[in-house]
Order: structure tokens, then C-alpha cells, then sequence
């Protein structure tokens, strides 16, 4: 998937946030606001040519076709949007892409590559997702405080997973990240 992007970044051409708007910049003026941005994402070097202010959530859905990762509200309120940015929980729908030239993003396509983490398997224990909108952005947000925290305190999970869920699966979340959270504390 990575490298369809990347075969269709060198031949000029991406998807706008409009799945109707494919653009090849092969065939018209080069923009001067476009330029090259580099980005390990899931482990594999990404080149595009984007324009530096577009939000990391389109590159991520609409240029890499990674979709895993959800559109919510598009101001940095609702967590749906939440990605890894060199292992910080970031909300992509406004981080320009061209401010992490270079970093290194990780996405839920990822997290499960191979076999189920963790968190994950906990998530099924637990039987967290209702709709399952929002779950993505969760479980990123939870393995970025996971990797800082292994077992972090009940503050900690507020603090780091204040992402919203219409569906009201927020004490189910928290169940699954303490379960995890015992795990390493009484080392079952
Ligand atoms: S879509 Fe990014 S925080 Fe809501
Ligand atoms: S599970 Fe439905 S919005 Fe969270």
C-alpha cells in the first residue's frame, strides 16, 4: 500500500481530501506551494509531494490510502484523528504534514503487524467497541501512554486517553488499559 503511494507520488499524482478530485501534477503547472516532505510511516520511507500545510490525517487517508485512521472534527477536539508521531500521540487533522518532515508516524494499520497487540486483545477481552469510530484513535492514544507508562495510574489514562466516544465505551476503555496496566504491575 505504502509503495502504491509512493509509485504514485513519483509519477506527480495524489488524492485530494475529495476522493473525486485525483490530481496529476504531471499534467498541469507546478504549484509552488507543493513540495517534497519525507516520512518513515509503518516502518517504510514515504516520499511525497504535497503541499507543506495539508494535515497529516488527508496524507494519511487520502494520499497513503491508510484509513484505518478516522476523521472526527477536524479541530484537534475529539481524538478519532490520533496517530503516532515519533511515539507521541499527535491528533493529525491538524499537524502539517510538512512541521514532521522526516519523523517517523505510525498508524493502527501497524499496531496489529503481526498478530494482535496487546492492547488489542485486551480491547476483545474487555468487549469495548460499540460502533467502533472512534476505537482507532483510542488504542493509539493508549499505546503511546502504555509505551511511556507501562503501568500508568488511573490520572495517567485520563490525561493521555481524552479522546471522545459517542458511544460511551470510556469505562470499558479504561478497563482494558488497566488490565494491561496489572499485567505489568503484578507481573501475571
Ligand atoms: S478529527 Fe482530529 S481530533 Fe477530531
Ligand atoms: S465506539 Fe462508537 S464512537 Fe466510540
Amino acid at each position: 500500500m505504502v509503495a502504491q503511494a509512493r509509485a504514485a507520488g513519483a509519477a506527480g499524482i495524489f488524492h485530494t481530501r475529495h476522493a473525486a478530485q485525483t490530481v496529476s501534477l504531471a499534467h498541469r503547472p507546478c504549484r509552488l506551494e507543493e513540495r517534497a516532505v519525507q516520512l518513515n510511516v509503518n516502518g517504510k520511507s514515504v516520499a511525497i509531494e504535497v503541499d507543506p500545510e495539508m494535515p497529516l490525517l488527508w496524507v494519511l487517508r487520502d494520499v497513503l490510502n491508510l484509513t484505518g485512521t478516522k476523521f472526527g472534527c477536524g479541530i484537534a477536539a475529539c481524538g478519532a484523528c490520533t496517530a503516532l508521531v515519533d511515539g507521541k500521540a499527535v491528533r493529525s487533522c491538524v499537524v502539517p504534514v510538512g512541521s514532521i518532515d522526516g519523523k517517523a508516524v505510525r498508524t493502527i494499520e501497524d499496531l496489529g503487524d503481526p498478530g494482535l497487540h496487546a492492547l488489542q486483545q485486551a480491547w476483545i477481552d474487555k468487549q469495548v467497541p460499540q460502533c467502533g469510530y472512534c476505537q482507532s484513535g483510542m488504542l493509539m492514544a493508549a499505546a503511546a501512554l502504555l509505551a511511556a507508562h507501562p503501568s500508568p495510574s488511573d490520572a495517567q489514562i485520563d490525561a493521555a486517553v481524552s479522546n471522545i466516544c459517542r458511544c460511551g465505551t470510556y469505562q470499558r476503555v479504561r478497563a482494558a488499559i488497566r488490565s494491561l496496566a496489572r499485567v505489568v504491575r503484578e507481573g501475571l
